[in-house]
């Protein structure tokens, strides 16, 4: 495993997510610890992009619990079809959301917070996690970034 992630530093942000996703597969490739491989997943990304929060909620019983993640300390648990998380949970699809305000529900774990994605992790037809993505910057998070993480997460289950 190499120990600093090689990026072109003035490469647009599909061109970067296509020289992030094949290290991002590196990394947790033949690791099967899935807490393991999220809290490298979640260093990886916030590393590549600056965004301002990258981590992982796990569906324990009926409630997101607080996974691994890197940025401002977070919300612990949230409930299913709340916030942009238990939406992304209870409806199975990708969540994005250019303006967080503009989105009912919303939970500001961070005031800073001003777009954000959210991708479940499908495992036998039941969510079993969902990675949430957070920017400081309006409409900051967009399609390519959506693709993207969904990629990411396809390499985790
Ligand atoms: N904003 C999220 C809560 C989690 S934090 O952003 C880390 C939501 O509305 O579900």
């Amino acid at each position: 495993m190499a120990e600093e992630l090689q990026l072109t530093p003035s490469a647009s942000k599909e061109e970067r997510y296509k020289e992030l996703l094949p290290q991002i597969e590196a990394l947790v490739t033949g690791e099967p610890d899935l807490i393991a491989n999220m809290a490298n997943v979640a260093s990886a990304i916030r590393m590549a992009t600056g965004y301002l929060w990258v981590g992982f909620y796990l569906v324990k019983e009926d409630e997101l619990v607080l996974g691994p993640f890197q940025g401002p300390i977070a919300c612990t648990r949230i409930q299913k079809g709340k916030g942009v998380c238990g939406i992304a949970w209870a409806t199975k699809q990708t969540q994005l959301v250019p303006d967080v305000d503009a989105f009912p529900g919303h939970i500001a774990c961070s005031s800073d917070s001003r777009s954000e994605i959210v991708v479940p992790g499908i495992k036998n037809g039941e969510v079993i996690f969902v990675l949430d993505v957070d920017s400081a910057r309006l409409k900051e998070l967009d399609e390519a970034d959506a693709r993207f993480f969904e990629k990411v997460v396809s390499l985790l289950q």
